[in-house]
């Protein structure tokens, strides 16, 4: 297990107002870093005060975008406990992006540490407001200098932490979606199921276009046939089709997503069925026009539950539940929240108690 080296801020910034924090542009006192070398492995653990970092021209990530990525949330609970939402579960999924990216690995309880240690540090900036928590952003990238394209024989780990509010300034109103049937994603054998920058950026374009229209993001189709629903935006995508949840089976080209895998195992103990399955856009769109597709939302860390209103496909309008939160969605965005808060028993061990 690591041990870290602590070097704290003289200058502690003043705490911003809860209700403006918006997402991702405010950064706490303190971030976390550790070096990896071929001789050393894993080793130079410290937190030292949060500021911007120097680096070469030519250092590797920034030429060939050899970098894993990871986002969860602490939350402070009405007794002022800290909770973590599955740590362990992003530390294994980090492992499994680092290994698709040729990255060495990093024990999961020296991630899980890394964390505790920096939120212990910086907990005073953990929000307490309604839909407001501490963002965590774990990231690994390859520093060599060297503009060979091969697999780094170094990197960076570091750890961030922002306090944040909704991500969607919709919050938890449901948005308008297009069907992206020209750009995609990811593709089955790429790096879609790794949390990579790539993946990102490589949405940006098809992102745009749907604000063009109007829709706060996209639906994607699967690389192939253009025909199978994979994701919605930078979430997991599901829908109620006559009473039960279906959401596109992880095919190597979707993110094993926590709040996902959350919700499905939320759903099936409250009793709703749940298919994990290939979800043919034409089943949707029919199933729309039926009237069978009551609700539909995306999951993820950042937004946990956004309810999508209207699917905008062949510029056709097909809304759900008259463009509100439906029953499920709204139940199940209560119980993921109510754990993540420690506010309602955890029957999944999710919570993580920072002690
Ligand atoms: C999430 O929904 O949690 C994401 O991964 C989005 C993030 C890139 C801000």
């Amino acid at each position: 297990m690591i041990s870290i080296e602590i070097n704290k801020s003289s200058q502690l910034k003043e705490i911003p107002n809860p209700e403006n924090l918006g997402f991702g542009t405010i950064f706490t006192d303190h971030m976390f870093m550790m070096d990896y070398t071929q001789d050393q492995g894993w080793h130079n653990a410290k937190i030292v005060p949060y500021g911007p970092i120097e680096f070469d021209p030519s250092m590797m990530v920034l030429h060939y975008g050899q970098e894993t990525f990871e986002g969860l949330k602490a939350y402070k609970g009405n007794d002022g406990e800290i909770f973590l939402f599955r740590p362990e579960y992003n530390g294994q999924r980090l492992n499994d992006s680092n290994k698709r990216l040729c990255i060495p690995e990093i024990p999961i309880e020296d991630f899980i540490k890394s964390i505790e240690a920096l939120v212990k540090i910086d907990r005073r900036w953990i929000p307490e407001g309604i839909g407001t928590a501490l963002y965590i952003r774990p990231f690994v990238f390859a520093t060599d200098a060297s503009l060979k394209v091969h697999p780094a024989k170094t990197y960076k780990y570091m750890v961030i932490l922002s306090p944040v509010g909704a991500y969607y300034t919709e919050g938890l109103n449901p948005v308008k979606i297009q069907v992206e049937e020209e750009y995609v994603r990811a593709s089955v054998g790429g790096v879609g199921f790794a949390k990579t920058g790539g993946n990102y950026g490589a949405g940006l374009l098809a992102q745009e276009k749907a604000a063009q229209n109007g829709c706060s993001q996209v639906l994607w189709l699967d690389s192939k046939e253009h025909r199978y629903v994979e994701e919605v935006g930078t979430m997991n995508v599901f829908f109620v089709k006559e009473g039960t949840l279906i959401t596109p089976a992880l095919s190597g080209s979707i993110l094993p997503g926590i709040t996902r895998d959350s919700v499905i195992k939320i759903a099936e103990k409250l009793g709703i069925p749940v298919e994990e399955r290939k979800i043919d856009i034409h089943e949707i769109i029919e199933a729309s026009e039926a009237g069978q597709i009551t609700e539909a939302f995306g999951t993820g860390t950042a937004a946990v539950i956004s309810p999508v209103g209207t699917l905008v496909y062949q510029g056709k309008e097909y809304c759900f539940n008259h463009h509100r939160i439906g029953e499920i969605s709204q139940k199940l965005y209560d119980l993921v929240t109510g754990i993540q808060l420690g506010e309602i028993e955890d029957l999944y061990g999710f919570r993580h108690i920072i002690r």
